[in-house]
């Protein structure tokens, strides 16, 4: 089968990517990551990426003048790598139209929480603070909206008696990464499509 390419972009830990890069390893999974990226350079994952045979680069956003340098780095190293898709995965740069619509229809991002509740940072504490019984993951379409583009995939968890940001973080990450796995699946697939209208 022809896998689509795909290049992960990260800034820390990574968890989300390792568990694609393992995925992907399987012959009959439809997607090959192609690349991992950070703009952090002291990314914990570029060195799994690395350790796995993986090329791995950072492009650190610190080193541009303004977001549109940077991405259009960014953009360079995508069409060096040939990648047909992108995988945002724990990436904590907020990205321009320009570059959203460029790549539109063809990036993906894991947002902790069930949007279209809880966009942005420090979705646990929001959860938890609104007593929410049901929190989970959603994976979606990158668009100029920040967490605003089409739901792909979503999983939840319940929240638990005592919980605390941390406690619930664990449980969402738990069913993040099969949740990203099966998104990226559907769609490196072409079980799911875009809708341009969205
Ligand atoms: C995940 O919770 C993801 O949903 C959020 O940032 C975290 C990244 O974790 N966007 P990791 O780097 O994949 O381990």
């Amino acid at each position: 089968m022809t896998k689509q390419r795909v290049a992960v972009l990260i800034s820390g830990r990574g968890s989300n990517m390792q568990a694609l890069v393992r995925a992907a390893r399987a012959p009959d999974y439809p997607a090959e990551i192609v690349a991992v990226i950070s703009n952090r350079p002291g990314a914990a994952g570029l060195a799994f990426a690395r350790d796995n045979g993986i090329p791995a680069e950072a492009i650190d956003h610190k080193a541009y003048p303004d977001r549109e340098a940077f991405e259009a780095a960014l953009h360079q190293s995508l069409l060096r790598h040939r990648a047909e898709l992108v995988a945002c995965a724990g990436f904590m740069r907020i990205l321009t139209p320009g570059f959203t619509r460029r790549w539109a229809g063809r990036m993906l991002n894991i947002h902790p929480s069930l949007l279209p509740a809880y966009k942005g940072l420090h979705t646990h504490e929001q959860a938890l603070a609104d007593k929410a019984t049901r929190h989970g993951a959603s994976v979606h379409f990158v668009s100029e909206e920040l967490d605003g583009g089409q739901v792909i995939a979503q999983a939840a968890v319940p929240v638990m008696e005592g919980d605390t940001a941390e406690t619930l973080a664990a449980r969402v990450l738990n069913v993040e990464h099969p949740l990203y796995v099966k998104a990226l699946e559907l769609v490196a697939s072409g079980k799911v499509q875009f809708k341009t209208s969205s």
